[in-house]
C-alpha cells in the first residue's frame, strides 16, 4: 500500500519593514490603482539591514519546530534565489541558528522561484525511502528590482518553513505531477548584480506556457482531472498573475474555474509582495486557512521558476485544526511591520555590505535572529531571543 506523504505543518515569516504601494505610486507619479488593481498588490515587505533570507527562514522554521519538534528531522533543504554566498549554503547557517544536530544534512537549492517545489519533490523522495525521516524545508527570498523600474512594485520578501513527513496532518501530495521545462531568458540575476534583470512581458507568457504545458503533462501521466480539483493555488509574482493564469487554464480546459479561491489565495501575497520560492506556499497557506470547505478535497498547486521550470502538483487537504491560529498569527505579523517612508526605503535599497570590509549592522529587527555583520569576510548571525 502507498503510504500517505506530504506537508505536516507550514509557517510563514517576513521582514521588519513594509512599504505601502500607495506611497510608492505617489513617489513614482503613478496612479495607485495600477499597483492595487492592475497588479493586485497593496504592500511589499522589505528587509532591515540586519535581516536576510537566513534570518527570515530560520525565524519561520523556529516557530514551526516549536510546534512539531525536530525529532526525525534528518534533512534541511533551503530553497532560494537570493543566495548570500556562492558556496556555503543558507541551509548551514539556518541549521546552526536552529540548533539542529550534526546528523542533519543541509543543502541549498536553486532554480529561480521553482526551487521550493524542487525541495518538496526531493523531500517526498527521502520520506518515501524512509518514512521515519522528516524533512525540514525553508523557502525564503528577497525580491529586488532596480528603483523606478517596472518590476519595482513587484518586490517583496517572505519565508516559508514546511515539515514533510509520512502520515502528514495538513496536505497529502499525489504521486503524479506535471512538469514543463524550457530554456527562456525571461528573468535572471547575473553573479555581479544585486537586482534581477527581467523581461516582464516575456516572463508572463513563459509562465502561462509552463502552466498549460505542465497541465498537459499531468494529464498524459494519468494525473487527476480538473473535475477532481476544488481550487488552485498559484505562484504569484504579483497576485493579478494568478487571475490571468486561472483564466488561461480555464480556457485551455474548456471549463469554468471559480474565482473565489483566487481572493482567498491572494490575501497574504497582496501584503508580502513577491517572495519567489516561498510565494506558492504562502498562497497555499492562505487558501487552506481561509477555506475550511476544502477539507478532504483536492487542490492544484502551480509552481513556476523563470528560466524556466513549471510544475503542477495536486494534493488532498486533510481535515485539520489550527487554521484560525495560523491566520491570526500571519495577520499579527503583517500588522506589526514597521512602515518605511519612501526616502528611507530608497536609502536601504542602495545599502550593501561588501565582503572585504569588517562591518557591524545596525540593530533593527525584532525577530529571533539577526545578521550581525561581516568578520574576516564571513557573514555573522546571532540569536536575539
Ligand atoms: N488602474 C487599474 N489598472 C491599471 C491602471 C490603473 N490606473 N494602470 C495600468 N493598469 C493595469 C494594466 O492594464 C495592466 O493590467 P493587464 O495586464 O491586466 O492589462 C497592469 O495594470 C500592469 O500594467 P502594465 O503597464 O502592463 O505594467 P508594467 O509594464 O509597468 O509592468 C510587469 C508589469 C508585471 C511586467 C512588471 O511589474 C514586471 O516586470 N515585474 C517583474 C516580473 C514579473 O513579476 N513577472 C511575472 C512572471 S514570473
Amino acid at each position: 500500500m502507498n503510504r500517505s506523504i506530504g506537508i505536516h505543518d507550514i509557517e510563514i515569516g517576513t521582514t521588519h519593514h513594509v512599504v505601502d504601494l500607495a506611497d510608492l505610486a505617489v513617489a513614482r507619479g503613478v496612479d495607485p490603482d495600477k499597483f492595487r488593481i492592475g497588479l493586485g498588490q497593496d504592500q511589499m515587505s522589505f528587509p532591515a539591514p540586519d535581516e536576510d533570507i537566513v534570518t527570515m527562514g530560520a525565524a519561520a522554521a523556529r516557530a514551526l519546530l516549536a510546534r512539531t519538534g525536530a525529532d526525525g528531522v534528518r534533512t534541511l533543504l533551503f530553497a532560494t534565489e537570493s543566495g548570500i554566498d556562492q558556496s556555503k549554503s543558507a541551509a548551514v547557517f539556518a541549521h546552526g541558528l536552529l540548533g539542529l544536530g550534526a546528523d542533519v544534512r543541509a543543502v541549498e537549492l536553486k532554480q529561480a522561484c521553482y526551487a521550493g517545489t524542487a525541495a518538496l519533490q526531493m523531500a517526498l523522495g527521502i520520506v518515501a525511502r524512509n518514512p521515519a525521516e522528516h524533512v525540514l524545508i525553508i523557502a525564503a527570498d528577497v525580491a529586488r528590482y532596480a528603483l523606478d523600474s517596472a518590476g519595482e512594485p513587484t518586490q517583496g520578501a517572505a519565508s516559508v518553513a514546511m515539515l514533510v513527513s509520512a502520515d502528514p496532518a495538513l496536505l497529502e501530495i499525489d504521486p503524479v505531477s506535471g512538469v514543463f521545462t524550457a530554456d527562456v531568458d525571461d528573468f535572471w540575476r547575473p553573479n555581479d548584480s544585486s537586482t534581477a534583470l527581467v523581461d516582464g512581458k516575456l516572463s508572463m507568457s513563459a509562465y502561462i506556457d509552463a502552466l498549460l504545458g505542465a497541465w498537459d503533462d499531468l494529464q498524459a501521466r494519468g494525473g487527476v482531472t480538473a473535475a477532481d480539483i476544488a481550487a488552485f493555488a498559484y505562484h504569484q509574482p504579483f497576485t493579478k498573475m494568478a487571475a490571468k493564469a486561472q483564466r488561461r487554464l480555464a480556457a485551455h480546459l474548456g471549463a469554468e474555474l471559480a474565482d473565489d479561491d483566487l481572493v482567498a489565495m491572494s490575501t497574504y501575497n497582496r501584503r508580502l509582495g513577491n517572495s519567489y520560492t516561498a510565494s506558492l506556499y504562502v498562497a497555499l497557506a492562505a487558501l487552506i486557512d481561509a477555506r475550511a470547505d476544502l477539507d478532504g478535497r483536492r487542490v492544484g498547486l502551480f509552481s513556476y521558476g523563470s528560466g524556466s521550470v513549471g510544475e503542477l502538483l495536486t494534493a488532498r487537504v486533510l481535515p485539520q485544526g489550527g487554521r484560525e491560529d495560523r491566520s491570526a498569527r500571519v495577520s499579527r505579523m503583517l500588522d506589526a511591520r514597521a512602515p518605511l517612508p519612501i526616502a528611507e526605503y530608497e536609502r536601504l535599497h542602495a545599502l550593501s555590505y561588501p565582503s572585504g570590509t569588517d562591518t557591524e549592522t545596525p540593530r533593527t529587527t525584532t525577530g529571533p535572529f539577526r545578521f550581525a555583520g561581516i568578520r574576516g569576510g564571513a557573514r555573522q548571525y546571532e540569536h536575539i531571543g
